[in-house]
């Protein structure tokens, strides 16, 4: 496990959409490298870039065509490496993201794949065996596209042919259907370590895996998939030592003892998440909300078994919010609210995520038109908001020729603003982020119990640890204050507030008490 990890605060940049350094409307990798210093200043310790390579953009650039070069829009792979080393000298880390089980149709592998002869790529995609056939699987096929005489089978959209790694319980009336030991899959997986080699060897800290969970087909319980995972991580391990592999596959339980060493919650399949920042369903109500209705239950009932079920083999990634999940955390949220949120995100024993502006509260903007397969996801994929000149400080652009519009709210939120208001959502993050960074207790690995979890209106409160050192979170999302009476031994010694409200924890009657105004919180070191 790279050390580095445990106390690690990711931020994910959508490269499209951060900054543009050449004036073409669209953001790129020189841009990035210069809003280094902010990243630094904010103090994020390693970054995420969604993919970055040559693609026809149709599912965002998920839709891979070369693996080993960097989209000319966005730069070199001269570039890449800039970044990178740049990155390294304001402490920073970069992660890129590995597009695993499929590529873009126009990818040449698929290309040479889609002949009607065999040839060196026949094998390297799923492909029944003539265009009458489907998967026989609850699994799609695309029919009638190839010279070939089969159906492939797609992994996301339709453009984004699997990969073949194999099926974990191949039909045997389905001969089409390849075992992972068969040289095709053999050879994507020799192909995907060499993808992974050649960026690392660049200076990459590591990869976010797309789909981690999608490799193997029919594989029930992803056992197949999470051991093709565990054979990269037993090479990476060897190899590259201090790489990390963070999934989205939204099943810690499977991808931590898969070799993860981090996998994301996500709304898919589990409301967890979701109910913490976002409505699962119209009726519900999250826990940061106003309202004081939300509940922290439903979040605890998920995220304490899973923090079970991967202690000391790996970790939960939480995001604030990402590409593909709207609304923004900022929809609807002032810097009070947002405040609480990053309180609740930052203080969590999980490796947590900003998503490129929500450190400002940026918000969703409704009703564009789908751009580059984003579909609703184009409302959480708009650029960034650094300052009051034209574009926001984006682009030196005419604003009809970017890559999106900006956020046309008069008062949307900036960087600059917010670095000049000590009261904005920008500077408790970052003083949260400080925090995090100063106290071991409160790294991914530390020790968490809940303290009061009861809902209701009393705030929700617990402790972090680690080796010599308690620390004790309080947060009231609510619009009124509130207050509650703490278990004994909650508070081992005097507190000292590391953050939020001053005078959040008061001795009484040999006890201690709780008391938060409306929207509020507190960090405070206890002792031990
Ligand atoms: C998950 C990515 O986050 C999403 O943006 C993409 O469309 C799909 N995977 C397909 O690669
Ligand atoms: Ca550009």
């Amino acid at each position: 496990m790279p050390a580095w990890l445990e106390s690690a605060v990711f931020y994910q940049i959508y490269p499209q959409s951060f900054r543009d350094a050449n004036g073409d409307g669209i953001g790129d990798l020189r841009g990035i490298i210069s809003r280094l210093p902010y990243l630094r200043d904010l103090g994020v310790t390693a970054l995420w870039l969604n993919p970055c390579f040559v693609s026809p953009f149709r599912d965002a650039g998920y839709d891979v065509a070369d693996f080993y070069r960097v989209a000319p829009r966005y730069g070199t792979n001269r570039d890449l490496r800039a970044l990178f080393a740049a990155a390294r000298a304001h402490g920073l880390r970069v992660i890129l993201d590995l597009v695993a089980g499929h590529t873009s149709n126009e990818h040449p592998w698929f290309r040479e794949s889609c002949r009607a002869e065999r040839d060196a790529r026949s094998d390297w995609y799923v492909w029944t065996d003539s265009v009458w056939t489907r998967s026989g699987l609850d699994q799609p096929v695309v029919a009638g596209y190839a010279a070939r005489n089969g159906n492939y089978v797609p992994n996301f959209f339709w453009f984004q042919p699997a990969l073949n790694y194999g099926y974990a319980r191949p039909d045997p009336r389905r001969p089409w259907q390849q075992p992972a030991g068969a040289p095709g899959p053999r050879a994507v997986r020799a192909e995907l370590r060499a993808i992974m080699r050649h960026w690392l060897d660049l200076g990459a800290a590591g990869f976010r895996v797309d789909m981690a969970g999608s490799l193997v087909k029919n594989d029930p319980g992803g056992r197949a998939t999470a051991a093709l995972w565990r054979g990269v991580r037993a090479w990476l391990d060897r190899a590259y030592p201090e790489a990390v592999l963070v999934s989205e596959w939204s099943d810690p339980a499977v991808a931590v003892p898969g070799g993860f060493h981090a996998d994301f919650l996500l709304p898919f399949n589990k409301p967890g998440f979701t109910s913490l920042f976002r409505r699962t369903r119209p009726a519900d109500t999250p826990y940061l909300d106003r309202s004081g209705r939300g509940r922290i239950r439903p979040f605890l009932e998920e995220f304490l078994p899973l923090l079970a079920a991967t202690r000391g083999r790996g970790f939960l990634a939480l995001p604030s919010g990402n590409h593909d999940a709207g609304p923004r955390l900022g929809t609807g949220r002032d810097a009070r609210d947002l405040a609480v949120a990053f309180a609740l995100l930052l203080t969590l024993p999980a490796v947590p995520f900003i998503y490129y502006g929500d450190e400002i509260g940026m918000r969703s903007v409704e009703g564009l038109p789908s751009k580059e397969g984003g579909y609703a996801r184009t409302a959480v994929r708009t650029p960034m908001q650094w300052d009051a000149s034209p574009n926001a400080g984006f682009s030196a652009a005419p604003a009809g020729r970017l890559y999106l519009p900006i956020d046309p709210a008069p008062d949307r939120p900036t960087v600059a603003a917010q670095e000049a208001d000590p009261a904005s959502v920008l500077q408790a993050v970052r003083r949260l982020i400080a925090v995090r960074r100063a106290h071991p207790a409160l790294g991914a690995g530390g020790g968490f119990a809940p303290v009061l979890a009861t809902g209701g209106r009393a705030p929700f409160v617990y402790r972090r640890t680690a080796p010599g050192e308690a620390i004790l979170v309080a947060l009231n999302p609510g619009g009124k204050p509130c207050t509650a009476r703490l278990p004994r031994g909650a508070v081992a010694g005097p507190p000292r507030i590391l953050a939020g409200e001053p005078g959040a924890l008061r001795r009484e009657r040999g006890g201690w008490r709780v008391r938060l105004p409306a929207i509020a919180y507190a960090v405070a070191a206890t002792g031990r």
